[in-house]
């Protein structure tokens, strides 16, 4: 029977603003998520789950699990408060804590540098990633944590799903759109912008970390055509390269895609190139990770004119009556997984990352203080297994199984209803209550699958 490789990676994956809490303490500066109002009913992010405080707490628990890999965001503003100002030695520190922990304990740190909060006078003063003045003080705020933890840090992440900046979904995106200029012309210069920001970090590390590795991230799904009409799958081929594989595939080749430039370009929305961006385009990865939760099923369309990859999808996307999905409308699809595991690594033959997968659902704790999240154990041994199937029967070559958020976290939305994690931890919306860790069923499945190396599912 074919196995896993021995040193493949099995971990959680977490953002620094939806765990860490803390929001004004160790130096920190104010963030985006510090001043953004969260949706009515939504908790907000002062506190998140307190793992500024509670850190080894939670990584003994990872440790329990057999985690060796935790993959963990640094909150810009903790190193450089304002984004342009001195580095702050307290957040420094407080993250040198954090990767000797988890070392200790055997689990391998990976950093990502933006998941999607910045400093909020980034914003403010520069609009943001739109602004170039932006990238390059990105790039100083990569070569110190570059040079601060690199010694001991060697999976490095620049942007969390990249591929989001040109879909209007991130609040990192810069907030104005100068005069005279279209929403979706703004939205593809901001895109390449921190296309350039992601590359001109990749060759930091390879100058001031030689030995570690570092990739690029984007979010993926599988596209389905509704109908069996050819329109209908040549509108889901534009739409998984546009949306899922554009990314993907200059951090792969080094160069925009074809069909990337031909779109952008017949509408007058290619962005504008600064002397030198074509030679940084050329940074490429080492890995091509990515998040993977969902399906979705597309109607037949045409690419527009006037709109987003985001509000174009948004129109196309139907049910699919052959799935179930989770109360958050996302529709669970394990072999969607192995479908775009192959599709990934015939196109770019690079080693692949699954760096979150998981599914949301609200729970509590029952009299006896359990949650028998069923579930969730077949949502994970469902991916995991085609995961499984796309490496061991079809050949592709991925490094790790990487789960979002396994101790419960507030949601992208800042809603702690919606839980991921394998812990409860013991928080509502409206109420702290004592944020205590209580392991559910599936943190014993996960722990037998994980101390197997995936054999025992
Ligand atoms: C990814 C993000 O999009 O999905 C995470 O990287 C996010 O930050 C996760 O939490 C799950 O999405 P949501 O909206 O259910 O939290």
């Amino acid at each position: 029977m074919k196995q896993l490789p021995k040193d493949f990676y099995w971990g959680g994956s977490v953002s620094s603003f939806q765990t860490e809490g803390a929001y004004d303490e160790g130096g920190k500066g104010v963030s985006i998520y510090d001043v953004r109002p969260t949706p009515e009913g939504h908790a907000d992010w002062k506190v998140a789950i307190d793992a500024y405080h509670r850190y080894s707490e939670d990584i003994a628990l990872m440790k329990e699990m057999g985690f060796n890999f935790y993959r963990f965001s640094i909150c810009w503003s903790r190193i450089i408060p304002n984004g342009d100002d001195e580095v702050n030695e307290e957040g420094v520190a407080f993250y040198n804590r954090l990767i000797d922990e988890l070392i200790e304990n055997g689990i391998t740190p990976m950093i990502t540098l933006v998941h999607f909060d910045m400093p909020y006078h980034l914003v403010k003063e520069y609009n943001g990633f739109a602004s170039r003045k932006v990238v390059d003080l990105f790039e100083r705020y990569a070569r110190v944590c570059i040079s601060r933890f690199g010694d001991r840090v060697k999976h490095w992440m620049s942007f969390n799903e990249q591929n989001l900046h040109a879909m209007n979904l991130l609040y990192s995106n810069a907030e104005e759109i100068p005069e005279g200029v279209s929403k979706e012309k703004h939205l593809y210069q901001v895109a390449h912008n921190v296309m350039i920001a992601h590359c001109k970090m990749v060759k930091a590390v390879r100058e001031l970390a030689p030995d570690a590795k570092v990739g690029g991230m984007t979010t993926i799904m599988a596209f389905y055509p509704a109908t069996m009409t050819p329109q209908n799958n040549l509108f889901v081929q534009e739409m998984n390269n546009l949306v899922n594989m554009w990314t993907v595939d200059v951090q792969a080749n080094g160069r925009y895609p074809e069909y990337y430039s031909a779109y952008l370009k017949e509408r007058g929305w290619f962005p504008h190139f600064e002397e030198g961006d074509e030679e940084l385009l050329q940074y490429t990865s080492d890995y091509l990770a990515f998040s993977y939760y969902r399906s979705n099923v597309l109607t037949s369309g045409e690419l527009d004119l006037e709109h987003d990859y985001a509000s174009l999808l948004d129109k196309h996307v139907i049910k699919n009556p052959h799935l179930e999905a989770t109360e958050w409308g996302w529709e669970k699809d394990a072999t969607g997984l192995r479908i775009v595991m192959n599709d990934m690594y015939a196109r770019f033959h690079k080693p692949l990352f699954i760096l979150e997968n998981g599914m949301g659902a609200r729970e509590s704790i029952d009299v006896n203080e359990q949650v028998q999240d069923d579930y969730r154990i077949s949502y994970h041994r469902n991916h995991i297994q085609a995961m499984k199937d796309a490496m061991l029967k079809d050949g592709v070559e991925c490094l790790g199984y990487v789960t979002w958020g396994p101790i419960d976290i507030p949601s992208s939305s800042c809603e702690i209803a919606k839980r991921y994690g394998f812990v409860y931890v013991n928080r509502t919306d409206q109420e702290l209550l004592d944020l205590r860790r209580i392991p559910k069923k599936s943190f014993y499945w996960i722990k037998k699958v994980f101390e197997s190396n995936g054999e025992d599912l």
